[in-house]
């Protein structure tokens, strides 16, 4: 049999399974653990990296869910804020920020269970991302911060947060699960009584206005909806450069039907980094080739 190429995300599903707990868990499409199981596959070796060289890190999850996933059909698996607090050689400091109040109990429970001294922040992850990062006190240790939210709800100001925060002038690296076709629904919007909001969110994502004209030619037919949320996703990306992270790189993942659900994108500025989450985003097996 031919030796297959690219990242095996079977394997790595398998190294996110996790047994029913007795606790609620989220309840996932099938896709949703191979985005898990690609933090995994970077975490690891950025773990042993961190402590081998600096002797530590931390962990920050902005959108952090209950912990623990239900992908139906009896496949459980860790999500990612266990992810982080089970990853050896373990975080110094893991915190966890989740909006939900009875998620965040569950979550609670949870750690409480493995025994982690993760903290646990109910509330909003724009509200509470500065003061969560304060926890990490130690400014010789790098920090891998996640953010994945539904759709529109992480600010960039949360995304400047974590770039201002230097180890040795190396920015906190970040894994942003970036909802393309949310920007594009809400960018897309001629209601005169959503205008409003949506532009808000807009601004909100990016932090400012450098969306519009994207819009404004898609609006108009000049482009179409592919070529929108390329351009998009690039300004995105573009920006996170211009804050100083070396290494962007963005990997598109698709439901079962093939459309796009969201881009995973990576900011570093660890020439390791990069080359451990390019070989992340090798594709997997059984997704469709990447669109890009
Ligand atoms: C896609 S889920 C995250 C799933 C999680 N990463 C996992 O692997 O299980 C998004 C989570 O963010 C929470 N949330 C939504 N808005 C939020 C906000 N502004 N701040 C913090 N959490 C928020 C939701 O309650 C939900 O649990």
């Amino acid at each position: 049999m031919p030796r297959r190429r690219g990242t095996d995300y079977e394997r790595l599903r398998e190294s996110i399974r996790m047994e029913p707990d007795g606790l609620p868990m989220r309840e996932v499409n099938n896709w949703t653990p191979d985005k898990l199981a690609l933090l995994a596959y970077y975490l690891a070796p950025f773990a042993k990296l961190c402590h081998e060289k600096a002797g530590g890190w931390y962990f920050l999850d902005g959108f952090a869910g209950n912990g623990a996933n239900d992908a139906r059909e009896g496949n459980t698996y860790k999500g990612s804020a266990l992810i982080g607090v089970t990853m050896a050689p373990s975080a110094e400091k893991s915190v966890l920020i989740e909006k939900s109040p009875r998620d965040a109990e569950v979550l609670r429970n949870r750690c409480a269970r493995l025994r982690s001294n993760a903290s646990v922040l109910q509330g909003d992850c724009n509200e509470l991302a500065g003061s969560a990062l304060e926890q990490f006190e130690d400014r010789g240790l790098p920090a891998f911060c996640l953010f994945d939210p539904e759709g529109l709800e992480l600010d960039w100001e949360v995304i400047e947060l974590c770039a201002g925060r230097r180890t040795r002038g190396t920015p906190y690296e970040l894994l942003i699960y970036f909802s393309t076709p949310g920007v594009m629904r809400t960018a897309s919007v001629t209601d005169e009584r959503m205008i409003e909001g949506d532009e808000r969110a807009m601004r909100r994502v990016f932090g400012n206005d450098r969306w519009r004209p994207i819009a404004e030619r898609h609006r108009s037919g000049e482009i179409d909806g592919r070529q929108a949320w390329r351009e998009y996703l690039s300004l995105y990306e573009q920006q996170l450069r211009e804050l100083g992270y070396r290494y962007v790189m963005s990997r598109p993942s698709f439901m079962g039907d093939r459309r796009l659900a969201y881009h995973l994108v990576f900011a570093s500025s660890s020439e390791a980094g990069q080359n451990i989450m390019e070989d992340g985003f090798k594709r997997a097996y059984g997704q469709p080739r990447l669109g890009l």
